[in-house]
């Protein structure tokens, strides 16, 4: 690809760009960025790669999870083991509803860039320049915090090589340990016919491991550490384009065979606002050799999905590309047919990945922004149900999430009211599902898969 480098995006146009007052600060983070070693490999890269291959024709489930907008503040030992044990959980009881296995990406160490519908917002009714996320500005509501700073990037790379660093580690030394017993917590539930199926549910569960410890299946490595692949919104093009490096493919046969990847994350996707066939951020995820993500809306029109699946990825390689719809339980049946008929007459084979967080965002007679765990999950219902009468699979889902017990979506079986919202609400951008909502959303996705294998 002569005519693609790490820079070439500058010649495209932009959205969501974020103008710095200080261009020799911004000069001299990105000198800083680029001497730095990259955050991940391309062993691992190419890992998740082949994984995601194996979730396209339909043999694993892929299960992405985190904030919304990561702040530098979560860059401590509870908050990530907290993620670490929720997705770990949430994954089992996959695996075990659909019978197959579960790759786990999280949107950690780098899910700091936000992308926003308006420059500026009204904060205590002042307006200000809007908070783009902790790599670009400050929360603290007053002019100088919001302006950009270039620094920020740099601080960006550390919090999230601190991240990862505590993640490996914590992994490595018998987090994900499947012989440590698991707190499945559902003291929450209230209402008795759930608890019971979520009791059984649970019980086949241990039931599971406790066969695989007791014929010793358990000595393997893979019960005693689990692969968390990391991800984020490809967002801040500046920040990425100083890590991503030319490095030898390590699948390649010829050993000479080199590829630029992104080296910021295993796993970047493309936001529903930045994905213009002709824009800045698609020509630069069109050279990298990561597996990648696209966010899907409403607005997204079937031919020019396939024009830019064939932008990205010309070869068709499969699973190379994530596709992660988000349109709303109330327009999945209107846009997800199309869009996977488009798909499947153009030859690709992408991962089909629901997000049934971002179409199903409302505020509450207040103002305050929510969705509602019925939504969610009749988004996830939906699209299981539309791909199978397609003839496709469904992948994956992509949440947020957390492992903190914070009061964000509305609903779920400790039935979260509206008025409860104001507890303990403390996302810097959209609603998460809580612990409690995150579990139980993975027993009902997983019932969904036990249900189709019934029939
Ligand atoms: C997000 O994933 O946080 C996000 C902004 O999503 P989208 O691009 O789908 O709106
Ligand atoms: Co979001």
């Amino acid at each position: 690809m002569s005519d693609w480098s790490p820079n070439s995006w500058t010649t495209k146009p932009i959205k969501q760009d974020v103008v710095y007052e200080d261009a020799q600060g911004v000069q001299d983070a990105l000198r800083k960025l680029e001497k730095l070693p990259p955050l991940v490999t391309t062993q691992e890269i190419n890992n998740l790669k082949v994984s995601l291959r194996n979730v396209a024709l339909g043999n694993a489930f892929v299960l992405q999870g985190g904030d919304c907008a990561e702040l530098f503040d979560y860059c401590n030992q509870d908050m990530i083991e907290a993620k670490v044990k929720l997705l770990l959980q949430m994954s089992l009881v996959l695996i075990w509803g659909a019978n197959k296995p579960v790759i786990r990406i999280a949107r950690i160490a780098g899910q700091f860039a936000k992308p926003r519908s308006s420059p500026t917002e009204l904060v205590n009714g002042v307006e200000m320049p809007s908070f783009r996320g902790d790599n670009i500005n400050g929360f603290d509501a007053d002019a100088e915090s919001r302006k950009p700073d270039p620094a920020r990037l740099v601080s960006a790379y550390f919090h999230s090589a601190a991240t990862l660093n505590y993640l490996r580690a914590s992994l490595s030394s018998g987090l994900a340990d499947l012989h440590s017993p698991l707190d499945w917590g559902l003291g929450h539930v209230i209402t008795p016919s759930i608890k019971e199926q979520y009791s059984k549910t649970v019980n086949a569960v241990k039931d599971a491991l406790r066969f695989m410890r007791t014929v010793g299946i358990d000595k393997d490595r893979g019960m005693e550490t689990a692969d968390i692949f990391t991800s984020h919104e490809g967002l801040s093009l500046e920040y990425e384009q100083t890590l991503t490096r030319l490095l030898r493919n390590p699948s390649a046969s010829a050993q000479s065979t080199s590829n630029f990847y992104a080296t910021s994350a295993h796993f970047l996707w493309i936001g529903d606002r930045t994905r213009q066939l002709d824009g800045a951020h698609v020509e630069f995820f069109r050279g990298i050799a990561n597996p990648i993500g696209i966010k899907i809306g409403p607005s997204m029109a079937a031919e020019d999905l396939v024009r830019l699946l064939d932008v990205v990825n010309p070869t068709k390689e499969i699973g190379k590309v994530t596709l992660i719809s988000r349109y709303g339980a109330s327009k999945i049946a209107t846009f997800l047919p199309a869009h996977i008929a488009a798909v499947q007459a153009s030859g690709h084979l992408p991962v089909w990945q629901c997000d049934p967080m971002h179409g199903n965002t409302q505020a509450t007679p207040s103002g305050v922004k929510t969705r509602h765990f019925t939504d969610i999950l009749d988004e996830l219902r939906q699209a299981l149900e539309i791909h199978r009468a397609a003839g496709s699979f469904l992948g994956g889902m992509h949440l947020e999430l957390t492992g903190e017990a914070v009061t964000e979506c509305v609903g779920g079986a400790a039935g979260l009211t509206a008025d409860g919202l104001g507890e303990r609400y403390t996302t810097f951008c959209d609603p998460r599902l809580n612990e409690k909502q995150a579990l139980e959303l993975a027993f009902l996705v997983a019932g969904f898969y036990r249900e189709e294998e019934d029939i």
